[in-house]
């Protein structure tokens, strides 16, 4: 809502809160820190006022209102936990467990249910139904590729028709039947099978919708959570990374209004098995006797500075855009004053737009941090520098530049220096290999397609020796004596916002969770 809207003040359970005209009860109760009940209610949703479990009371009003259709008045006082609301709001959780099977132990949900939460907070402690009251028994539905739907545990709450309906435009699910025999139907024709039809599992605020991926692979307080961004485009969606004992279970959404809104598309959602992979480097690697043997750091780095020190500036970088925006900026200072850098990226038609929300879509660049490699001087000229590299020159390559080169490319490249997570066979000449960590292991930044800088945050730790890829490069630069060695990833981005112009007034703090656009900050008359 523009700045300037009308503002509205009121009153929520004692405390005055001034919002803007127009803004519902429910959100306004949030930002007075008080979180209504609710279950139809979702944010990036029309609203749809069915579940009823929003009930507040407003004085001078004789009935029970409805907080998330209501909006804010001057003067308004509202009572959320005032007795009559929660009576109202016990009654609508007694309905809802009517046909509600007790499946907790079982139900993949169970520990981040809504149902489970708020009948702990406000629920009647006994049921009125006996034992005896036969529960309505309705089978695991297969609903598409990756969605199973559990009619008996639906709260009919609609969100995930909705999201069909106005996000998706594809409106293949409805509410079938009618009173207690109502249920989400599918359309007979067709599947669940939508791009971003995972969303539709976030969305279910109970386990009724849920993914085949998951199913029994954790129980939701064994994960632990981390903040990152999606490397599958350069949209740059902003994800929640979840592990179990340090394998990645599941990605999911985390809501930047400027991204990705509540959503992500089941491409970067199902692609995280690659982050577990056991075939890692897990030691620098230097060449004897034509062999490469395990070594040391000190003894890798040594080696590495050695042949770059010996190239006289003949130095190509061949970077992948799926490294962060720190480790290309120091593979640069590492590579010296005549820089040459270079990357490749996939480039598909752009796929998949989510109609109802603007500008998302699954990009056409498949990788997370083309802009960055661009703001950084790279050149998507991959096969022309690969081509150039000369006797005496050295090719320092990040990590996944070279998937998908055939092994004899490289074979006249006379020094390698291979800073990655996997070998591959085109590097197995290299004179050196330096193991890096992969995004789920490390701290570090993207530029999305809107020139945003973005954070991700270290999820799980690395195999064996691998470091991030910031740390080994700065390693290197201080061993060819261009600075010292660093100790975080924000010193790397400090040194970076100090030395590239594009890049100037950004703060790596300042980025915080929900990042910062590139240039935006910079002082008049600067330029990448
Ligand atoms: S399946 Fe889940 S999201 Fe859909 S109506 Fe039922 S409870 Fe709501
Ligand atoms: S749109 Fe791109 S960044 Fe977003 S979830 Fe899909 S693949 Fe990941
Ligand atoms: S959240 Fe208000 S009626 Fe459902």
């Amino acid at each position: 809502m523009a700045e300037s809207a009308p503002q509205v003040t009121l009153t929520i359970e004692g405390a005055p809160v001034t919002v803007p005209k127009g803004t519902t009860i429910l959100e306004a109760a949030k930002q007075a820190g008080v979180l209504i009940p609710h279950y139809c209610y979702h944010p990036g949703l029309p609203v749809a006022g069915v579940c009823r479990m929003c009930l507040v009371q407003i004085e001078g009003l004789p009935k029970l209102q409805i907080a998330c259709a209501t909006p804010v008045a001057e003067g308004q006082v509202v009572n959320v936990f005032q007795p009559e609301a929660v009576e109202a709001r016990k009654g609508v959780l007694e309905f809802l467990l009517i046909n509600h099977p007790l499946d907790c132990p079982i139900c993949d949900q169970a520990g981040e249910c809504e149902l489970q939460d708020y009948v702990f907070r406000e629920g009647r402690a006994q049921t009125r139904y006996t034992p005896a009251f036969a529960k309505r028994f309705n089978p695991v539905e297969d609903f598409g590729p990756d969605v199973l739907y559990v009619p008996n545990r639906c709260i009919l709450c609609t969100r995930c028709v909705r999201f069909m309906e106005h996000a998706a435009d594809d409106a293949v699910l409805n509410v079938s039947e009618r009173g207690d025999r109502a249920l989400i139907g599918v359309h007979p024709d067709r599947q669940l099978d939508h791009p971003w039809a995972g969303n539709v599992v976030d969305l279910c605020p109970v386990g009724s919708l849920i993914s085949r991926d998951f199913l029994h692979k954790a129980r939701a307080w064994e994960l632990d959570k981390t903040a990152s961004i999606c490397t599958g485009c350069s949209q740059g969606c902003n994800i929640g990374i979840e592990t179990r004992q340090n394998t990645v279970v599941r990605l999911r959404p985390r809501p930047n209004d400027a991204v990705n809104r509540y959503f992500m598309c089941d491409h970067g959602r199902l692609a995280y098995r690659w982050m577990n992979r056991g075939d890692r480097i897990e030691a620098p690697l230097v060449r004897q006797d034509g062999a490469l043997v395990a070594a040391d750091w000190d003894e890798a780095v040594r080696q590495a500075a050695e042949l770059l020190a010996g190239a006289g500036g003949d130095v190509v970088v061949l970077a992948s855009p799926r490294a962060s925006t720190e480790a290309l900026f120091l593979a640069r200072a590492v590579a010296g004053a005549g820089f040459r850098g270079a990357f490749r990226v996939e480039r598909v038609a752009e796929e998949h737009p989510l109609p109802g929300v603007h500008d998302l879509a699954l990009r056409g660049e498949r990788a997370p941090n083309v802009k960055g490699a661009l703001a950084l001087g790279y050149a998507e000229r991959f096969a022309d520098q690969v081509s150039e590299l000369r006797k005496g020159s050295v090719a320092l390559v990040l990590d996944e530049a070279l998937d998908g080169v055939a092994p004899e490319a490289l074979a006249a490249v006379p020094h390698l220096v291979y800073v990655g997570t996997v070998l591959p066979d085109v590097a197995r000449g290299a004179a050196v290999v330096l193991p890096v960590t992969t995004v789920a292991e490390e701290d570090g930044t993207f530029v999305n397609r809107d020139g945003r800088v973005q954070r991700y945050f270290q999820a799980r730790s690395g195999p064996g020796m691998a470091r991030p890829a910031w740390w080994a490069l700065g390693e290197l630069r201080a061993a060819l004596g261009r600075g010292e060695p660093l100790a975080s990833c924000a010193e790397a981005f400090a040194l970076l916002t100090d030395e590239v112009a594009g890049f100037a007034g950004l703060t790596y703090e300042g980025l915080g969770m929900h990042g910062a656009v590139l240039g935006a900050h910079a002082p008049a008359g600067a330029s990448a």
